[in-house]
């Protein structure tokens, strides 16, 4: 990764993170490049959403700096899209398709302002982009986990934003909606801007992925996919214990046998 301020989509500085009197990220400094598809990944509990989150300011107790495009976060909150882990997100809060996307639109808009009709095609243009056409009206309590998933992938792309967090966009969905996501996601890198997806399948970090942040409490490593996601790494992360098949497929400290996207 590179260190010239002005081509850094995220900066972190000493990072720490408490929740009440537990230590869940310690010190964590990186850099992530601008026009990057980057994974963080780490097992469960290793404070992967912990590090979106605290970037965005939503959780309370948290030490260490940001810059986003050298800017502080406060300046740059039009420019972040975020995609909650499906986890945290209500569904039976009684809302439609289209009104989630079209929320998605609403930084652009000041005080009493109305949503105009520019807006609304942005919105339209965004349930399109993942194949939601005929769900508008849809209360997304009656939607499918894939079709939650791409609606709230269709409010972060209504965003037009600059910055894309997304926590988990994979999470229960099948190959389909795995490969719109991720034509979606190309899309997004494509215009120059930075996606940085919380991401549990190892297998496909280096087919989808350009850079990969590893974690668990610290930083562990980061860098691009090939020469980051080894044996030693992510036996630092995941533990001894850890002996999945793609950990097998690696060998001592090589990288994993992916073909890179076309
Ligand atoms: N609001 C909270 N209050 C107290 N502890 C929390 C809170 N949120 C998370 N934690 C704890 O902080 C640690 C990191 O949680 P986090 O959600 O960041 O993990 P994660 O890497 O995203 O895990 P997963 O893969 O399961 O989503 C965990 O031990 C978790 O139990
Ligand atoms: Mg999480």
């Amino acid at each position: 990764m590179n260190s010239n301020t002005s081509n850094l989509a995220l900066s972190i500085r000493h990072l720490s993170v408490m929740y009440d009197d537990k230590v869940v990220l310690k010190n964590v400094s990186l850099d992530i490049e601008k026009g990057k598809l980057l994974a963080i990944v780490g097992p469960n509990g290793a404070g992967k959403s912990t590090l979106v989150k605290a970037v965005l300011g939503i959780v309370p107790s948290v030490t260490g700096s940001f810059s986003i495009f050298g800017n502080h976060i406060d300046k740059m909150r039009k420019n972040i899209a975020y995609m909650p882990q499906r986890e945290n997100i209500d569904w039976d809060f009684p809302v439609n398709v289209f009104d989630v996307v079209l929320m998605g639109t609403y930084g652009d808009l000041g005080w009493f302002k109305r949503t105009s009709s520019l807006h609304k095609q942005r919105a339209m243009d965004s349930i399109r982009a993942v194949g939601l056409e005929g769900f508008e009206n849809r209360q997304i309590s009656e939607l499918s986990g894939g079709q939650q998933q791409r609606t709230f992938l269709a409010r972060a792309l209504a965003q037009n934003a600059d910055v894309y967090f997304m926590d988990e966009p994979f999470a229960g969905v099948d190959i389909a909606t795995e490969n719109t996501i991720m034509s979606t996601l190309y899309h997004i890198k494509k215009e120059g801007k930075t996606v940085i997806a919380v991401h549990h399948n190892l297998d496909t970090v280096q087919k989808y992925f350009d850079d990969v942040v590893i974690i668990n409490e610290n930083l562990i490593a980061s860098g691009d996919v090939s020469s980051v996601l080894n044996t030693t790494n992510l036996t630092k992360a995941y533990g001894k214990n850890f002996h999945s098949s793609y950990l097998k497929s690696l060998g001592p400290d090589s990288c994993a046998p992916f073909p890179s996207p076309s």
